[in-house]
This record gives C-alpha cells, sequence and structure tokens, in this order.
C-alpha cells in the first residue's frame, strides 16, 4: 500500500497545479505541488536561503496560508532512487515527537526533490553556539540544559520508540533546531537513508560530520544506537562550553573536545568547562553532571556507553526537572539522592582509554 501511493506521488500523471488534500486520511504530511513551493520561496530565492548541507540548500517560505516552512531542495539524484526516497519519507513522515523536527511534506520529481519542515524561527544551536547569534548569548544555563534534554529525548524516542528504529548518524548542533520557546528540534533523522549510495558527504566519506563520529563508525564503518550516543555526547560538551568539537590551535594542530575536556574533568576544574559567555552564571552540580554523563557517552568502547533512555533519565535526575529550571533553587533532600545515585553511577568511567 506504502508503495503504491509513492508511486503515484513520484510519477503523478498530471501535476497538480496546488497541493493534494491528504487531510482526511491517517497520514500526516501534504504532498505539495512544484508551483506552490515556488511560490513560497520566491523561486527559490537567494535572499530566502538560510543555508547549505551536504544534501542540498534550505530555503525559508511562506506558504499561501501564510504559513513559515523550510524547503530542504536535495541535489539531483539518480533516476533509480525515486521510489526508495518516497518510502523513506512516508516513513519519516509519521514519526512524530515534540523534539523531532516535523515533517510538513514533500515534492518529488524525476528533476527535483524538496522536502519541507516546519520553519525554526530560532534557528539552529550552532547558529547560538558558534554562528550569527552567539554573540546575542540568548542560550542560559536554563535553555542549554532545557535544549540538551530535548535533544536526548527526541534521539531516545528514534532509538526506542520509532517504528522502525532510526540510527541518525548525523547528531551535531546544526542539526538540532530551535523553536520559538527555546524548544529543541532535532533535525534529518534518517535523513542520511535518503541519499543514494554515491552522494558523499562533503566533510567525511562516512556519513556524518568529523568531530562527532564515534571511533568504530570512523574507521570500521560499524553503524549502531551508541555511535549516536557519542555523538550527542559531543554535542552536551558542546553545549556546555560552546567550543567546537575540533578546534584547531595555533600552528594547525587539531584538538577535539574531548581531549580539551579531560584534563580538567580528571582535576575536578568543572568550573573552567562552562561557557565564560555564561559569564559565571551556572548550576554547579548540573555542570557537573553534564559533564560526566557526557564522558560516559564519548568513552572508546561503544559496550560501555549508555542508551538514549539511560541519558534522559540521568540528565532529567542529575540536570534537575524542567519546572524547576527557571530558578537556581537548592536541591531538595531527594533530589540530592538521585544525584548522589547519578554520581555513584557515573565512577565506573574509567580514563585510561584517553589518556
Ligand atoms: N526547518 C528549519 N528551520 C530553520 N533553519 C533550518 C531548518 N532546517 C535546516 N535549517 C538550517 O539550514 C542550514 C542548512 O541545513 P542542512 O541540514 O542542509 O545542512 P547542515 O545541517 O549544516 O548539514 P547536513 O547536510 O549534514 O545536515 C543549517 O544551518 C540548518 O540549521
Ligand atoms: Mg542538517
Amino acid at each position: 500500500m506504502i508503495a503504491w501511493r509513492c508511486f503515484c506521488c513520484v510519477y503523478p500523471e498530471e501535476q497538480p497545479e496546488t497541493r493534494s488534500e491528504n487531510k482526511s486520511r491517517d497520514y500526516p504530511w501534504e504532498i505539495y505541488s512544484l508551483k506552490e513551493l515556488l511560490q513560497a520561496t520566491n523561486n527559490f530565492h537567494q535572499d530566502n536561503k538560510i543555508g547549505e548541507g551536504g544534501f542540498g540548500s534550505v530555503f525559508w517560505g511562506r506558504t499561501s496560508e501564510g504559513v513559515e516552512i523550510a524547503v530542504k531542495r536535495l541535489k539531483t539524484m539518480s533516476a533509480k532512487a525515486e521510489m526508495e526516497f518516497a518510502v523513506e519519507v512516508e516513513i519519516l513522515g509519521r514519526v512524530r515527537h515534540k523534539n523531532l523536527l516535523g515533517l510538513r511534506g514533500y515534492y518529488a520529481s524525476e528533476d527535483e526533490r524538496l522536502i519541507v519542515y516546519d520553519y525554526m524561527p530560532n534557528h539552529s544551536l550552532i547558529t547560538h553556539l558558534h554562528g550569527q547569534l552567539a554573540e546575542d548569548c540568548m542560550l542560559d544555563w536554563p535553555r542549554r540544559m532545557r535544549i540538551a534534554i530535548g535533544s536526548a529525548e527526541g534521539l531516545a524516542y528514534l532509538h526506542h520508540e520509532a517504528n522502525p528504529h532510526i540510527i541518525h548518524r548525523d547528531i551535531k548542533a546544526s542539526n538540532v533546531l530551535i523553536d520559538n520557546e527555546f524548544e529543541a528540534k532535532v533535525a534529518d533523522f534518517g535523513f542520511a537513508k535518503l541519499i543514494p549510495e554515491g552522494v558523499t558527504h562533503l566533510t567525511t566519506r562516512v556519513k556524518g560530520t568529523l568531530g562527532y563520529l564515534a571511533p568504530e563508525y570512523a574507521m570500521w564503518g560499524k553503524v549502531s544506537e551508541s555511535c549516536d550516543v557519542y555523538s550527542f555526547g559531543i554535542l552536551l560538551l558542546e553545549i556546555i562550553s560552546a567550543k567546537k568539537p575540533i578546534e584547531k590551535l595555533p600552528g594547525g594542530v587539531k584538538h577535539d573536545i574531548v581531549q580539551w575536556v579531560t584534563p580538567y574533568v580528571q582535576k575536578g576544574a568543572f568550573n573552567h568547562i562552562a561557557d565564560l559567555r555564561l559569564k559565571g552564571k551556572f548550576n554547579r552540580e548540573q555542570l557537573k553532571s553534564t559533564v560526566m554523563i557526557a564522558m560516559k557517552c564519548t568513552d572508546s568502547n561503544p559496550d560501555n556507553r549508555p542508551s538514549m533512555t539511560e541519558v534522559v533519565e540521568w540528565l532529567d535526575g542529575g540536570v534537575g526537572r524542567r519546572k524547576k529550571e527557571v530558578s537556581y533553587v537548592e536541591n531538595t533532600a531527594e533530589e540530592e539522592d538521585e544525584k548522589n545515585k547519578i554520581n555513584a553511577d557515573l565512577k565506573g568511567l574509567k580514563w585510561k582509554d584517553r589518556v
């Protein structure tokens, strides 16, 4: 049934003038017409361009109903990938979670492949940590922690609840978008599967981005959920410190974020890890437990890494309940107990692999 529907979407006998209304169905996505998306994005005008990734460009647009959208225009793919593309989009369109970027729909023809998403007005984490909005310092500590927990929840859903289970393979700051309320939305999940063999990412042959790749994936191409857990650990360190996953030191030597953070953790100098732009306004216990969780996630041995469900539990327990995030209140005895448990659990972390 899915294949039949997809076939119709990909090879329509006649291109519909307007979007096909699919509203009465149990399919949450729309099939857009090319005309509507051209109108919405002013013919993919350069001024509408939000950015460019390894697989295509993203454009801002507004539909005839006034809804803001982001349209990803994929680089040309081979005809044989058409059916696969449609099946994948169907699957992704059914995946719904508050921390995953909603797929609104798509358009596909022989020479155009467009994916339509909700537009995220607060852009991505990368813009706030290292890009145009970095100086504005909109990410205070509670917001950072909320984004960390939200992305962990989105990822845990993909790994453990989505059917079929989805391994993201490209968790990184530009793929964590931020909505109006500064809630995280993980983007491009399952996206790598939409790309036919032969189309490689800009930065590496293995799909994914240097600096976030688990060693076993980078070296032997071994993919599993724990590769995402590793990338998530790197992302956590990045959120806390605003350091890039790989920094170039003077003299051209490259230094990864785990190498950078390890001596501070060993010395217990956690305060040095926090982004200077926070000006010391962070909860020290939360900082410590979050760093320890990140260290667990980035263990070089995938068997020692936690599952994303565990990460969510630890972040929720160690970082503090969301409702308390707005203020820096003293922890209750119950929270202290929970925190101690997390710390005891994290003590098993071994350093010898890193140094
Ligand atoms: N729905 C959206 N709303 C707002 N900005 C978006 C949206 N989708 C993508 N972007 C932004 O557009 C830019 C390009 O995204 P794109 O996913 O193509 O590339 P990338 O994330 O940098 O790399 P990759 O190709 O590995 O995913 C990124 O800065 C991304 O954060
Ligand atoms: Mg992306």
